[in-house]
């Protein structure tokens, strides 16, 4: 029965490009809590809305290919990649502060060789806010399929050695080493899927830093209150066995905090 449920959501424009491991999880999850079929896709849907929901149409990918003449600092470069980042909500939000957003972070970690972008959505299209070496190896991972494409074309296009890949965080562990990882606004999108995932995913992380953010759009009315829960959230992931030190970075609109990890 979970096949049919995975077969219907996949017929749907919206969700057709969503990891199939990941709604096989789902409907199995939401299988013994349907009335029938009907309700198992529309019970799948509605949790794929809140996990894959931010990710709006197209990603203008054509325009950045146009545009690049070899150079990340090109501002005409620089203006089609934030065409394409405001595809998606997560980096939208970012847009405004990109120039001040990674410097304050690489204070703590050192500018990294290697990346782990984790649920990355567009983000590595933010790369040439990053300055990292030309030679640094950036793996980007997503459910959503839209994303990736416009990142593996990105990344592709500016040389950058990469792999992107579909990867439900839930159920599948990332192996990969490297010096930092980015977990962007992912930790209260997994805590909806599974309580457990996000410890469990911080405690199998094979980095030196884990870099953790929770949105925090305003410090006015409802903000802080969702500031207070972010931060108690971050102080329970930061209590897990292999998080030896927590640096809470300034940067606008996120609560963001460098975890060194041991290891
Ligand atoms: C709030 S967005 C953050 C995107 C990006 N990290 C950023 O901050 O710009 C959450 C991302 O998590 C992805 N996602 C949702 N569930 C996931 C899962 N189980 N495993 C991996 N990625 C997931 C979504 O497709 C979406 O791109």
């Amino acid at each position: 029965m979970s096949g049919e449920v995975v077969e219907r959501v996949l017929r749907s424009a919206r969700y057709r490009d969503v990891d199939p491991a990941m709604l096989a999880r789902m409907a199995a999850e939401e299988q013994p809590r349907a009335r029938n079929i009907d309700d198992a896709v529309k019970r799948v849907k509605r949790r794929l809305h809140q996990a894959v929901g931010a990710f709006r149409g197209s990603e203008r990918a054509d325009a950045m290919s146009a545009a690049w003449d070899g150079d990340l600092g090109d501002p005409t470069f620089r203006s089609a990649c934030i065409d394409v980042l405001r595809a998606h909500a997560s980096t939208r939000e970012r847009l405004a502060a990109l120039d001040a957003f990674y410097p304050p972070i690489w204070a703590v970690t050192g500018l990294p060789h290697s990346v782990l972008d984790l649920a990355c959505g567009l983000n590595p299209v933010t790369l040439p806010w990053m300055g990292l070496p030309a030679d640094a190896m950036y793996v980007a991972s997503d459910v959503d399929g839209r994303p990736l494409r416009a990142v593996e074309a990105f990344l592709e296009l500016v040389g950058q050695p990469h792999r992107v890949e579909a990867r439900d965080l839930v159920a599948d562990l990332p192996g990969d080493r490297a010096d930092v990882a980015f977990l962007f606004k992912l930790v209260t999108t997994l805590d909806r899927q599974d309580p457990d995932a996000a410890d469990r995913l911080v405690a199998a992380l094979r980095v030196r830093y884990a870099v953790v953010s929770f949105p925090v759009r305003s410090l006015a009315g409802r903000g802080r209150g969702m500031e207070r829960t972010y931060r108690a959230r971050l102080e329970r992931l930061a209590s897990g066995p292999r998080v030896r030190e927590v640096v809470e970075v300034p940067v606008p609109g996120e609560l963001l905090a460098v975890m060194t990890l041991d290891g």
